[in-house]
């Protein structure tokens, strides 16, 4: 990593704003192995303190081709990167790698954690994340009924919830 000009840091010292962070900068969600791993955008999710570990926690799709990199793997990292590289995580969060090579075409450069997890080497902030707990969204559950409405009425399946524990967090 020191290679990359990254600096281990604690996650409790990051100085962003963790909701423009995720929701306005957006994040990347790649899982994976050296041999076969995918990439996707995501803007839904958190970071905060449960189990006296440091989390984060985030929405994935089923029918995202990386929902199928998230499973079979223990981990997965989330990549934040300046707005240089909107055009990359805006073909990240439209085209599916069933269908594309998002690294051939978004030209960024992945690299592997110590863990072994893909990450990108343009990123400005790298977190390396352990699962602990997933599970689907439940249309039962919801005690106001216009999330349900707006997101689920038509087009997929209810997200599911990965929370995982950051195992270390990277910035310039
Ligand atoms: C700004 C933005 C945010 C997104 N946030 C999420 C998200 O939080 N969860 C999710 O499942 N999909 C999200 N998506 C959709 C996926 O990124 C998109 O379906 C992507 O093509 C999936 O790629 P894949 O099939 O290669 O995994 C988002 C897309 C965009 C553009």
């Amino acid at each position: 990593m020191e290679k990359l000009n990254f600096r281990q840091t604690d996650p409790a010292k990051l100085k962003d704003n963790l909701i423009r962070l995720i929701a306005s900068d957006w994040m990347l969600v790649t899982a994976g192995t050296k041999e076969k791993f995918n990439t996707m955008t995501a803007n839904w999710g958190g970071m905060g303190y449960l189990w006296n570990k440091n989390v984060v926690f985030i929405f994935v799709r089923p029918e995202r081709y990386t929902f199928e990199f998230i499973e079979s793997n223990d981990g997965f990292t989330l990549t934040f990167f300046d707005d240089r590289y909107r055009d990359a995580l805006n073909l990240c969060g439209i085209k599916s790698g069933r269908n594309c090579d998002k690294v051939a075409e978004t030209g960024l450069t992945p690299f592997f954690t110590g863990s072994g997890y893909p990450a990108f080497a343009e990123a400005r902030i790298v977190i390396e994340c352990r699962k602990l707990y997933a599970t689907l969204l439940d249309r039962n559950q919801f005690l106001d009924a216009e999330p349900l409405d707006t997101h689920y009425k038509t087009k997929g399946g209810l997200h599911k919830l990965y929370i995982a524990e950051i195992e270390k967090c990277w910035t310039r």
